[in-house]
């Protein structure tokens, strides 16, 4: 009864759906709203919502910040961001050149990693940044993210997947978090934007040379993303483009956007007012879309680029390409293949991987309970659900978690780290004590020594430590 009457407003207003997993945390919050406020029910609760004051924008703060998923992290999606790297934004710097002005939108933005990989990839690929006129603006519903954003610092967890060329723009900062170079930092503005609501193109948000929108429709009703997508159209300049996450235009008419295949995803861009010839597809076109949500091709990473191999690989091995490619909807896909009696660990360890990287928590730790059942003295387990309880803000369980990833292996530095972050503040002295052990041990191990699971050299690691 409670979702029935409040899903049709948050949709109205915000775009999203509840997913089934949460619909018991919904009516919790509604519950503990209502008595909060102490109001008589539910339907005193959705009348302030639906007014416009100060206190009905303050109440839907809480309602973003509880039912929305801000999962990020630097760099996601190998596949587009080499498309960004290689061919997207080289085309745009081209096409530019004359006006030296970029814009580039990254929409749903959540904590900031999407839009400061935009300038980390900018820096690379335009030396004399200076001379150009670029906007990159960061946009979130939520203002807490934004705030985050803001600060530019982050734990190890949101650079995962970053090389040493990335980890060099980051410095040691309080409470063991990194603190993003300021020369990247100032480059992205932030603001609020409910891109249901929020009406644009306007001021700041129009003639857009790019826009990023990724891994926000997925919790979208169909009708909103029409609606949102309409007005990116607008917003782009004409042959701009689009990225969303894959297969999350699926079931959408495009009117005035067109589809770019490359092999590693579909981006989508403005058609231009007068229809000039495309140039020729970039990378070779994939024959058909599944129509599901992965648009990407498991490939054997050691073959020939061009060549798509269809290998005789197992299930897990599948998994494990498909989310070091990060298509996490194809790891699930490839675990549901699996027959329910008698999974295996990779099968559970992959699945719980790709599930804590789209935000759903709850089935990342199911996940991680079945395979610590199988193998209860897994480090990587142990390591992963550890990020997990701490994405719950579950603090005390995320510690003695990585306590454990110790005792397990004494030389996995990744987790002395993590803990370190966590005991900073109230616990400085084995937060001192947990750097010399990692630096003891880093110092120990070749540079070259790989952490797979926070994809890290150990010779990368050393540099982010307070010397
Ligand atoms: C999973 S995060 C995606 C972050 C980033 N784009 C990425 O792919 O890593 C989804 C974000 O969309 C934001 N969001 C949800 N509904 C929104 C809306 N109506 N307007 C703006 N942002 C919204 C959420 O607050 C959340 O930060």
């Amino acid at each position: 009864m409670w979702l029935s009457a409040f899903q049709p407003l948050l949709t109205a207003y915000t775009g999203l759906t509840i997913a089934p997993s949460d619909y018991d945390k919904a009516v919790r919050f509604l519950q503990h709203r209502v008595a909060e406020l102490r109001l008589f029910d539910l339907s005193s609760y959705l009348g302030l919502l639906e007014t416009q004051s100060l206190a009905a924008d303050q109440e839907w703060q809480h309602i973003v910040q509880v039912l929305t998923v801000p999962e990020s992290f630097f760099l996601r999606d190998k596949g587009q961001m080499q498309i960004l790297k290689e061919h997207i934004l080289p085309e745009l710097i081209q096409r530019n050149h004359h006006s030296r002005q970029l814009r580039l939108w990254s929409a749903g933005c959540s904590t900031g990693e999407e839009p400061y990989s935009l300038a980390l990839l900018l820096q690379q690929l335009l030396p004399d940044i200076h001379d150009w006129d670029v906007l990159i603006l960061g946009t979130d519903i939520n203002d807490k993210v934004l705030a985050k954003a803001r600060a530019g610092l982050y734990t190890r967890w949101s650079l995962r997947d970053v090389g040493p060329e990335v980890l060099a723009y980051f410095h040691p900062a309080a409470h063991g978090q990194l603190a993003l170079d300021a020369s990247i930092r100032d480059r992205v503005s932030f603001r609020r934007t409910n891109l249901l609501q929020t009406p644009f193109p306007d001021f700041e948000i129009n003639d857009i040379d790019l826009i990023l929108c990724r891994n926000v429709f997925i919790y979208f009703d169909q009708q909103a993303i029409a609606t949102v997508l309409a007005k990116f159209t607008q917003t782009l300049k004409p042959e701009g483009y689009l990225l969303t996450g894959h297969g999350e235009l699926y079931q959408q008419a495009l009117n005035g956007l067109e589809t770019r295949l490359f092999l590693e995803s579909v981006v989508y861009q403005r058609i231009a007012n007068k229809r000039a010839a495309l140039p020729p597809l970039l990378l070779p076109v994939i024959e058909a879309i599944a129509p599901m949500v992965s648009t990407k091709t498991v490939t054997d990473s050691t073959a020939p680029k061009s060549a798509t191999v269809a290998l005789p690989l197992t299930a897990s091995a599948r998994m494990k390409q498909a989310y070091l490619q990060e298509d996490y909807a194809a790891v699930l896909a490839i675990a549901q293949t699996q027959p329910s009696q008698g999974t295996d660990f990779e099968t559970y360890y992959w699945s719980a991987k790709a599930f804590a990287c789209i935000g759903q928590y709850h089935a990342a730790e199911t996940r991680l309970q079945d395979a610590l059942a199988l193998k209860p003295r897994s480090v990587s387990c142990h390591y992963l659900l550890a990020h997990v309880k701490e994405s719950q803000n579950d603090l005390e369980n995320a510690k003695a978690l990585l306590q454990k990833t110790i005792l397990l292996d004494e030389t996995f530095v990744p987790a002395y780290l993590d803990l370190a972050a966590l005991c900073e503040h109230e616990e400085p002295d084995k937060y001192q004590q947990l750097h010399t052990q990692a630096l003891t041990c880093l110092k120990q191990l070749p540079p070259e020594h790989y952490f797979e699971d926070i994809a890290a050299h150990a010779g990368d690691l050393i540099h982010l430590l307070p010397s």
